[in-house]
């Protein structure tokens, strides 16, 4: 398995990649999911917000962040005045990765492989988009973006140029969720929104 990079179409735009990573085998994760949840948005948006990969909910509906992380970033998004017509959203890892408890599907984090399998599929969207601020959005996507060595804990918050870009990382919002202190963890998830919307003035 050589990942992405021969399921892409030759004409890239959002329709064509869209269409080609429906029925992309570039790693072991069609097989369990239910459907490729690819990124959503305008060609233009100024902002593109990179996730991990999809939950239980989007692995059903088909949509990124249409579950209980989305909802905490879509209130942040509001707070930090960063518009949904400005915004495009996608993941590092287009299938959802899962576990079985029970009947339970236990989200499991998508492996070194997978993500470095995936990224053709990002880099296209980089290609076709290119925002002026990318919001990277947890470690996954650090690394994906960044590279191994990025830690989000050590550079959240702070623009670091990236291609014609600038990125801004920040907590994941399924952190903000489980962590002990919810509250705070919001409070920084914010303020790091709000660095990625100074970005552009
Ligand atoms: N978490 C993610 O990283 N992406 C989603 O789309 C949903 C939850
Ligand atoms: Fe292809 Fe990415 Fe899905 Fe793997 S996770 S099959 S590389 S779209």
């Amino acid at each position: 398995n050589n990942g992405a990079a021969r399921f892409l179409p030759d004409q890239r735009d959002l329709a064509s990649l869209r269409r080609a990573a429906a029925s992309c085998q570039g790693c072991g994760l069609y097989r369990d999911a239910t459907q490729t949840v690819f990124g959503e948005g305008p060609r233009a948006a100024a902002f593109m917000l990179v996730g991990e990969e999809p939950g239980d909910q989007e692995d059903r509906q088909g949509h990124p962040f249409v579950g209980p992380a989305g909802r905490i970033l879509d209130k942040g998004l509001n707070e930090a005045g960063i518009r949904r017509e400005d915004v495009y959203l996608t993941n590092a890892v287009k299938h959802f990765s899962f576990t079985l408890r029970g009947k339970r599907r236990i989200h499991q984090k998508p492996t070194a492989a997978e993500v470095d399998a995936c990224l053709p599929w990002l880099n296209a969207e980089l290609a076709v988009v290119r925002p002026e601020v990318i919001v990277v959005l947890g470690a996954t996507a650090g690394r994906a973006l960044l590279g191994r060595a990025f830690r989000v804990t050590h550079h959240r918050g702070e623009p670091v140029p990236l291609g014609e870009a600038l990125a801004v990382a920040t907590v994941h919002p399924s952190a903000v969720l489980r962590a002990p202190d919810r509250e705070a963890a919001y409070a920084g998830f914010l303020s790091d929104l709000r660095a990625a919307a100074n970005v552009r003035g």
